[in-house]
């Protein structure tokens, strides 16, 4: 009898430790992202030719899920001015990353331009005229699953100077993009608060594997996505 209760209390106890564990476990993962270099990954993307574009935006897995999602983060773009693709045409081939997460390297999930207020033709000005356009990479490989995105963000020159990154291009785009997102914004019925957070030298800073050779400050925007 005394030998069941031990083994019952035994049980319980185990029983109570997996419970606290899985927990622990969940409030682990409960993270803003991972640094992708502690993984094996870098905050350079693969852009081909040898040279990478910077990953200088993050928005936090701590962010409301539904905004980590492929039409959740469309939908969030299109909140700070952004939409898919001119009728998808697709302008240069997709670019992998590298997030430190077990995946090696996996091409971008979505690419957006910026919709110039009018999200069916804009983008097509876009292409025209230039303007701030990201790739999206998600963070959930086995070793590293924040759910975080990281966003490779730049700014255009327009098609005639060759459609290519503007100088200080990168800098560029990701401040634009932060201050477009900064505060509350709204699409499709669904109302965003968004917190900004600049982390400086996150990165390596200057043009070291930069695509275009374009020098980078090595800044990293984070943002806190919230949908309300
Ligand atoms: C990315 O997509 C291109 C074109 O579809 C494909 O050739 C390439 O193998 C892909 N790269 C990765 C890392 O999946
Ligand atoms: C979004 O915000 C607007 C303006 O404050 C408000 O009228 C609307 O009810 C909100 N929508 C949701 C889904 O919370």
């Amino acid at each position: 009898m005394v030998a069941t209760s031990l083994l019952l209390a035994c049980l319980a106890s185990v029983a109570s430790t997996v419970s606290s564990l899985s927990i622990v476990d969940r409030s682990a993962a409960a993270t803003a992202f991972f640094n992708p270099v502690d993984g094996g990954g870098s905050w350079l993307n693969n852009a081909g030719g040898g040279g990478g574009e910077p990953l200088n935006v993050v928005i936090s897995g701590l962010s409301s899920p539904d905004v980590l999602t492929d039409d959740g983060v469309l939908n969030f773009a299109r909140s700070i001015g952004f939409s898919t693709e001119c009728f998808g045409i697709h302008l240069g081939d997709p670019q992998s990353a590298n997030l430190g997460d077990g995946h090696g390297f996996v091409n971008q999930t979505v690419e957006l331009r910026q919709d110039f207020g009018n999200a069916d033709v804009g983008t097509c000005l876009e292409s025209l005229i230039g303007g701030n356009h990201f790739r999206v990479y998600r963070q959930n490989g086995p070793s590293a699953n924040s759910g975080a995105l990281f966003l490779a963000v730049s700014q255009e020159e327009n098609v005639n100077e060759g459609h290519t990154i503007s100088p200080d291009g990168y800098d560029v785009g990701r401040d634009a993009l932060a201050a477009a997102a900064t505060g509350k914004t709204s699409f499709g019925g669904v109302n965003y608060s968004t917190e900004v957070q600049r982390l400086e030298n996150e990165m390596p800073a200057g043009a070291n594997g930069v695509n275009h050779g374009i020098a980078v400050d090595g800044a990293v925007v984070l943002l806190t996505v919230t949908i309300e």
